[in-house]
């Protein structure tokens, strides 16, 4: 029997909706909810990907601010950037869009952005709270992939769940989230020995390896579900996932398809995440102005 699709597009309208009305009960509170996006040089897929997330912003009412900075910028001018933003409380998220070119230092710059603005959840605090099982900020990708999982209804708990890939940005914290949700969890990379001899053990499937048509049916469970987390552009141009989907779909329960699966989940978690940070930073201002306020009265005899 053909698998039932997991509609990440679909999903994604669904609670862009509720976006708008959290947005509108920010600003009725006196706070507009700001995301910047700095970009550094012109990679081409990079810019695609930062168009997405402003026109995501412009869709739920969020203010974006779009920095772009030539490829040759410093890693100090970044640095400042990146630290006039963290002082600027119009703005609740920052987000540095990856690939940085190689003079930049990726760690120093992540590091740089404040942890309550770090809405990619890149910063080694947010990473760490992942690893106990504490995060402010998911990252976005493997957060997508999480309610997309919740829409099928089926626990993960006690699951064989296979990541195949083991980026810092999907690959990994996919593995921690699906850990936390007491699924069995194997991460699999270039250096894995014989792929399909995990994953023909997955009930749960998480393809993120950047390669078109590298799951074929005989390395899928009947029955798994199958995430697509790859987005490739082929040489004709079709945008294709890294599992063959038409093959995949007659063997797996569910499935994802690309586009229209995992890559409108993942713009949609920055905006939940910014909208996280702007509630966080509004209940913080409004616990230190009733500080402040109640200061005096206790100090009175
Ligand atoms: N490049 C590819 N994916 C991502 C992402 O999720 N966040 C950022 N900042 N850059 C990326």
């Amino acid at each position: 029997m053909s698998a039932q699709i997991i509609d990440g597009k679909a999903l994604a309208r669904q609670l862009r909706i509720g976006f708008r009305q959290r947005v509108e009960q920010l600003k009725a509170r006196g706070v507009a909810p700001g995301l910047a996006v700095i970009l550094v040089g012109d990679n081409p897929a990079s810019r695609v990907y930062v168009g997405n997330k402003i026109k995501a912003c412009e869709e739920c009412g969020v203010r974006s601010l779009h920095l772009g900075l030539a490829a040759d910028v410093s890693q100090a001018e970044v640095l400042r950037t990146i630290e006039q933003l963290n002082q600027d409380d119009s703005i609740h998220g920052i987000l540095i869009q990856l690939p940085l070119p190689p003079h930049i230092q990726l760690a120093r710059v992540l590091e740089a952005i404040s942890v309550h603005k770090d809405v990619d959840g890149f910063h080694l605090y947010n990473v760490g709270a992942l690893v106990s099982g504490n995060s402010i900020f998911p990252p976005c990708t493997p957060y997508g992939v999480q309610l997309l999982l919740d829409t099928t209804g089926i626990d993960v708990a006690g699951k064989n769940a296979v990541v195949v890939g083991a980026s810092n940005i999907v690959g990994k914290p996919m593995g921690l989230m699906l850990l936390q949700r007491e699924a069995t969890v194997t991460i699999c990379h270039a250096k894995t020995r014989d792929l399909a001899q995990h994953t023909i053990l997955a009930d749960i499937l998480i393809v993120a390896a950047g390669k078109p048509g590298l799951i074929v049916p005989q390395m899928v469970k009947e029955g798994a579900i199958v995430i697509d987390v790859g987005i490739n552009r082929l040489p004709d141009g079709r945008i294709v996932g890294d599992v063959c989907f038409e093959a995949v779909k007659e063997k797996a329960s569910w499935i994802t398809p690309v586009p229209g699966g995992v890559g409108p989940m993942t713009v949609t978690m920055l905006i939940e995440n910014t909208l996280r940070s702007a509630e966080r930073a509004f209940k913080t201002a409004g616990e230190a102005a009733f500080q402040a306020w109640e200061a005096p009265t206790v100090k009175s005899p």
